[in-house]
């Protein structure tokens, strides 16, 4: 089967590609935009997500089964402080893509985000309705709704904060705190942020089997733990032997100007806070074991270095 990862010079998209080229049955090509990868060979093409020509020529050359739809402006204050170009990479992007998908008969995989729900309640399901507060979660949830326009064969897969090691120069959150502890350095971690933290190679495993066996509809591949993030970097330190005495607990509300307060002039984020999201459904259509944050941790600590 041939399989397009669309975005997979970024985090996920790296971690993605490595567990399909394991499998032989998959022919997988990837595509790249400004941070061309080391191991670059003929299975990689340059790609501005919004060219439509540039896409269609990629499409014609790989004539895709199936396209995992990762390329994104994923930083949310990156796209609340340039929200036209986040519209028009997330949301426009997304909409070429699954017009090709339909042209060229292709399924389409696309990797969405807990930030469509509002982050008042959390732990949210997956046929609740959307509501996002942010516009990187309005940018998801738009591109969500092109999908479901101009796509005939779709899965969206949901997915809360991910960590794991990053590609070199990049961090995520595990690698920031490990990097602070091991500094010496504390860790505050926000007692008012509530995620449901997945492993990268777990996240990996959920989209493959989505990829090999379509399920048509919208997915949630989140951790099993919903937490808030100072209680993660006490996991943290916990898995790597790090001393817990440096995690410390920091609500950030009172912290954080709300939209109407904020100084004039600055550009205040609407920050949804309790995210995290119920898998519930989807780990039972799937067939998928559940992922725990512990669990996530110690797979990453032995996967250090490969
Ligand atoms: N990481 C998380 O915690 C998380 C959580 C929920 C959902 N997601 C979603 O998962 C997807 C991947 O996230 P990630 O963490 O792997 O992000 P990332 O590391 O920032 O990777 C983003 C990817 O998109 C590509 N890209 C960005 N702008 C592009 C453009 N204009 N045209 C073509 N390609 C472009 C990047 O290419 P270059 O790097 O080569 O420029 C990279 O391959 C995103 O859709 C994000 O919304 C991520």
């Amino acid at each position: 089967m041939r399989v397009l990862i669309v975005g997979a010079s970024g985090f996920i998209g790296h971690h993605l590609r490595r567990r399909l080229t394991q499998n032989t049955d998959l022919e997988v090509t990837g595509t790249y935009n400004a941070r061309a990868p080391g191991d670059i060979d003929n299975s990689w093409y340059a790609l501005e997500i919004t060219d439509h020509r540039r896409l269609d020529q990629i499409f014609q050359r790989v004539m895709p089964e199936v396209v995992v739809l990762l390329a994104a402006i994923a930083d949310v204050k990156t796209a609340e402080t340039n929200p036209e170009r986040a519209t028009n990479v997330n949301v426009n992007g997304a909409r070429n893509v699954s017009r090709l998908c339909t042209e060229y008969n292709a399924r389409l995989v696309f990797l969405s985000s807990e930030y469509v729900f509002k982050g008042d309640l959390g732990n949210y399901k997956e046929d609740e309705e959307p509501n996002p507060d942010t516009q990187y979660g309005r940018t998801k949830w738009q591109a969500e709704i092109a999908i479901a326009e101009e796509a005939c064969d779709w899965s969206i897969i949901r997915t809360s904060v991910v960590f794991g090691w990053p590609i070199t120069g990049r961090r995520n959150i595990a690698t920031a705190i490990i990097d602070r502890l091991r500094d010496g350095k504390t860790f505050e971690g926000d007692a008012n942020t509530y995620r449901s933290p997945i492993y990268v190679d777990h996240l990996t495993e959920g989209i493959a089997q989505l990829i090999k066996n379509y399920q048509p509809g919208t997915f949630h591949i989140a951790g099993t733990d919903w937490m808030n993030m100072y209680q993660f970097g006490l996991a943290v330190a916990k898995v790597f032997e790090l001393d817990n005495t440096l995690v410390t607990q920091v609500p950030t509300s009172p912290d954080l100007p709300s939209k109407n307060t904020a100084p004039e002039g600055i550009v205040q984020a609407p920050r949804p806070d309790i995210l995290g999201l119920n898998c519930n459904r989807t780990t039972q259509m799937l067939g998928l074991p559940t992922f725990s944050v512990v669990s996530g941790l110690r797979d990453m600590l032995v996967s250090f270095g490969t």
